[in-house]
């Protein structure tokens, strides 16, 4: 690094040389070694700390079973791998460019698909934005829509990245928790029992709230807001004129014959809402990167405008595949051949096999209604653990996975990462497990909580 800096500095010195080459070479090792300007965008200043670069690192290590990270660890379904090898080995255009705002196929399959589910007609060019996984849709609608000093409604507890998008451009993240009701003896308790306290929501509205983020099923809690729940939330949109952005990513994974209802389709809200999906959730194919985003021209177009100055589009042949899948999809849409149909009921079973499980070593579960995830309580653990090391003011739930990882084997998330920062002790005593993982990874993790509830003893 120091030589590459000093033959740039010698090549831009050189026509001195012989001069006062000599100060003027000593000012240039000066100016590029100290930089007395301010390297990092402001937009950067306090979202550089991200938890899960330590947590997935923890996990990483050998003989950790690791149900932290949320991605299946089995194989994507054989028509979605076949159609990946379609788009890599069929038309060698799909190693080009395509159209900027989605490969055409994908666009139109998702503009019929959801159209249907949406109940509205959907134009594959203006209601359809591609990006690079969900992840990247949920940043370009921050980027397209929120403007500096504008107020983001966030109901804890969030998946992570909402904050930092929000802050990074330029607004102001508003949280409003979920509250759970008081526990029921020897009953597990449900995440349906997590609610929003309408009074509060609704003060959480000012003339400044451009949006609210709405996920549902949740991650991590794993709840599927209900009809009254998402309406409540509608007319709150509507009367404040806010958009709602609704990450759906975990759509199909709804438990117990709950109701995955997308706020889109409620009366009046289409206009004003972006609906974000992920293929990699979709078909278990998290690395493929392939999300999208639905909404009205209106709002679509903004989002467009970032694209288009950003990422430009994304790669050809991901979307080829995950066109083909969607079609393969389409005809087997509700029947029992369907994907959607037997990874809900896989991820059912893993879910309740997951819950028996940890319950054998006195954590208590909170029943989730759909997603990859579920949280745990561990307090009533704590009468029985060592004082864990950990600087006093990390919350318990952190320094509880990290001991967890080291001294049991066991990979998990803590929830208070999922909560701002005024609000994280309230809520430090649960931990997020990922359940959507093989047979041999639950059997491996039975292994450890085995072991771990003979040392508990009786
Ligand atoms: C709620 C939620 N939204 C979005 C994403 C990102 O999805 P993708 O992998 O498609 O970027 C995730 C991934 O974990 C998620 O849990």
């Amino acid at each position: 690094m120091f030589k590459n800096v000093a033959a740039i500095c010698l090549h831009l010195v050189g026509p001195l040389w012989g001069k006062k080459t000599g100060a003027s070479l000593t000012q240039c090792f000066h100016q590029t070694l100290t930089m007395a300007k301010r390297l990092q965008a402001r937009r950067l200043d306090g979202i550089d700390y991200n938890p899960w670069v330590e947590f997935i690192k923890l996990s990483s290590e050998d003989d950790i079973v690791n149900l932290g990270q949320g991605f299946p660890d089995f194989p994507p379904p054989a028509f979605a791998v076949e159609a990946f090898q379609h788009a890599v080995s069929g038309d060698f255009m799909l190693n080009q460019y395509t159209t900027a705002f989605g490969y055409p196929p994908l666009t139109r399959i998702l503009a019929s698909f959801f159209g249907k589910l949406l109940g509205q007609e959907i134009n594959p060019r203006k209601n359809v934005l591609v990006t690079m996984g969900a992840y990247g849709a949920l940043f370009t609608a921050f980027q397209a829509l929120v403007d500096e000093g504008d107020e983001v409604i966030i109901i804890e507890p969030f998946f992570d990245c909402y904050e930092p998008m929000t802050l990074m451009a330029g607004g102001r993240p508003v949280f409003v928790s979920l509250k759970p009701s008081p526990t029921r003896d020897g009953e597990l308790d449900s995440c349906s029992d997590w609610q929003l306290d309408p009074v509060e929501l609704a003060s959480k509205f000012t003339s400044r709230t451009k949006a609210l983020i709405l996920n549902t099923p949740s991650n991590p809690l794993g709840k599927v807001f209900s009809r009254a729940e998402l309406e409540l939330v509608a007319s709150l949109c509507q009367q404040h004129d806010v958009v709602c952005i609704a990450d759906e990513v975990y759509q199909w994974l709804v438990y117990d014959g709950y109701q995955h209802v997308s706020i889109a389709s409620l009366p009046g809200m289409w206009d004003r809402t972006l609906t974000i999906g992920s293929a990699g959730k979709t078909f278990s194919a998290t690395g493929w990167k392939v999300g999208w985003v639905l909404g009205p021209g209106r709002l679509l177009k903004h989002l467009h405008t970032v694209h288009q100055n950003s990422i430009f589009h994304c790669p050809t042949q991901t979307q080829a595949a995950v066109a083909e899948s969607f079609e393969r999809e389409q005809l087997h849409f509700g029947q029992p051949s369907s994907y959607f149909v037997q990874f809900q009921q896989a991820s059912q079973r893993s879910r309740d096999h997951v819950m028996r499980s940890l319950q054998s070593v006195g954590l208590r579960p909170i029943i989730p209604q759909g997603s990859y995830f579920l949280i745990t309580d561990i307090s009533e653990l704590k009468s029985k653990m060592p004082d864990l090391p950990g600087a006093t003011d990390e919350p318990y739930d952190s320094r509880f996975v990290k001991w967890m990882i080291k001294n049991k084997g066991l990979g998990a998330i803590p929830v208070s990462i999922f909560y701002s920062a005024p609000h994280r002790k309230h809520f430090d005593h649960y931990i997020r497990i990922c359940f959507v993982k093989d047979e041999s990874t639950l059997q491996a993790m039975d292994k450890k909580l085995q072991k771990w509830k003979d040392e508990l003893g009786p």
